[in-house]
């Protein structure tokens, strides 16, 4: 027996992050909604990169349809539409968003500045930088442990960052509640 699909239409707001290309073509549109990313395969004549001027965090509203394989249980969501909203956008919080960098000298010769700069540099790259804070703050108490972080403000801890963690912490620093 084959398995079925259903393809209920759907209707999602949300921040656009960003486009997931294949070769020299767009293929998915990556959006944040409650917390949750969310990648949906662009329609094929829309799939050049001169078709779209969104911006990162920007708010959107994507339409399409959402099939499920049975067999699998998995989901694919295909946008048919991407408008962008507004209202959402007056709407929008002030994110209170910050990234703490212990700025005392154990930190510091254990390459906090590094990681303040590929901060930076990758908060720039992804638009972030007027959305979330770099702080440099007293000594954390975990001298041996640094470069010490703290993101906020869900308050978690960081040890031993290395400029190759950023990513990942400036992901977990947007996804934060005041940025959604
Ligand atoms: S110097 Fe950074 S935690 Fe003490």
């Amino acid at each position: 027996m084959h398995a079925e699909e259903f393809t209920p239409a759907f209707t999602m707001e949300g921040q656009f992050i960003g486009f997931v290309a294949d070769g020299p073509k767009l293929k998915y549109l990556k959006l944040l909604s409650s917390q949750r990313e969310y990648w949906f395969k662009l329609p094929k004549d829309q799939r050049a990169s001169e078709d779209w001027d969104l911006k990162p965090q920007e708010w959107i509203k994507v339409s399409g349809e959402r099939k499920q394989d049975r067999k699998t249980g998995t989901f694919k969501l295909k946008a048919h539409e991407v408008h962008r909203t507004t209202t959402a956008l007056a709407s929008a919080p002030k994110p209170q968003a910050k990234i703490l960098v212990c700025g005392k000298s154990d930190c510091w010769k254990r390459g906090a500045r590094e990681v303040c700069q590929a901060l930076q540099e990758t908060l720039q790259q992804q638009g972030l930088d007027q959305h979330i804070t770099i702080v440099k703050t007293g000594c954390m108490d975990r001298c041996k442990a640094g470069p010490n972080v703290v993101i906020m403000p869900s308050k978690a801890r960081h040890t031993r960052v290395q400029p190759s963690d950023v990513p990942a912490l400036v992901k977990e620093c947007s996804q934060s509640k005041s940025l959604v």
